[in-house]
């Protein structure tokens, strides 16, 4: 059941979810096709792990994404009002979000979202000092679920911002309905600016999910390295190894942690049994053509306005305007 009100709050203190992560593993692995999900990669080691990631040579979509976002603030920003609210839906350490607040007209307000109160912390500490002009409102809170903008800033026109091809990391049908519950935030007439990686050669796209320095593995294993830290458990992290493959089929790439030998570990109570090889799914990113990320959009009544591409076209930043 979605909830019908706000799931947001605003910044304070949040309670401790361990049986919900404990419910959530045991799960997963009590599957025939063991699976983790990727909400759980992002504890402290995760997020410092992924901000990692970001900056490895082989991963392109941030650098790509960044220029996108740099050539063409200003055509994005071209429409936005002064009194607009930019809503971001997990902005993480709103890097990103520098590049769009400075060409935005003064007198906006920014509300982020994030379900890391620390990062929303520091960056409003950075953005109010570089924007003294603009409002930081951030909202704790998971972003899958319907949020209202602070009462004071209601009735103002909004403009979304989901970058860094999140929407990729769910299912087709899955990210149709993101799109949908965006609605409750962003209502007929918003827009929204969003990022989403192309299709291209499968050796270039499993080699920025594999890297040779070996981050976005030690990001992969921090799920077990989790599990053993709050869940109490001994799993022999060194007998699972990372694996990332394209699957030219759905078109995505898979991420997966296979026990490379027979096993059982426990984890709260609960044994669970690995053969050799056997895997553990733990996320998925979509890969669209410009033409099928339209589409997807279409099916939950947006409309797309522009798309953003950057030289190499290995990266799109859709406009889409809520119907
Ligand atoms: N959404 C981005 C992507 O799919 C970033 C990301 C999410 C990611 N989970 C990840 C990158 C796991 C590497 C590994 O590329």
């Amino acid at each position: 059941m979605r909830h019908a009100g706000s799931n947001a709050r605003l910044l304070e203190p949040q309670p401790e979810v361990a049986d919900e992560f404990a419910l959530s593993v045991v799960e997963g692995l009590s599957r025939p096709r063991k699976a983790l999900s990727c909400r759980f990669f992002y504890d402290a080691r995760g997020s410092d792990l992924f901000e990692q990631i970001t900056r490895l040579p082989e991963y392109y979509p941030t650098r790509a994404e960044a220029q996108i976002l740099s050539a063409y603030a200003d055509e994005m920003m071209a429409e936005i009002a002064r009194d607009s609210v930019l809503v971001e839906f997990g902005s993480g350490s709103s890097l990103k979000t520098e590049t769009l607040l400075a060409r935005a007209p003064d007198g906006i307000a920014y509300v982020p979202i994030d379900v890391s109160e620390s990062a929303l912390a520091s960056a409003q500490r950075r953005l109010e000092a570089r924007f003294p002009n603009i409002a930081v409102r951030p909202l704790v809170g998971d972003f899958s679920l319907p949020i209202e903008v602070p009462p004071d800033l209601s009735g103002r026109p909004r403009t979304g911002f989901f970058p860094g091809s999140t929407i990729g990391n769910l299912t087709p049908p899955d990210a149709v309905e993101l799109l949908r519950t965006f609605k409750s935030t962003l209502p007929r007439g918003s827009r929204l600016i969003i990022g989403i990686d192309l299709k291209k050669d499968a050796r270039k796209l499993v080699l920025a999910y594999n890297d040779a320095a070996g981050v976005t593995a030690a990001f992969n294993l921090n799920l077990l390295v989790r599990i053993n830290r709050e869940l109490g458990s001994a799993i022999d992290v060194a007998s699972f190894r990372h694996e990332a493959i394209y699957e030219p089929r759905e078109g995505r790439i898979e991420m997966h942690l296979v026990s490379t030998i027979e096993q059982e570990i426990s984890i709260a109570g609960h044994r669970i049994h690995f053969e050799a090889n056997e895997r553990i799914h733990t996320e998925n990113s979509y890969k669209y053509s410009i033409a099928q990320f339209q589409e997807l959009a279409l099916s939950a009544n947006w409309t797309p306005a522009h798309v953003w591409i950057d030289d190499e076209g290995q990266f799109s930043v859709h406009e889409l305007i809520s119907g």
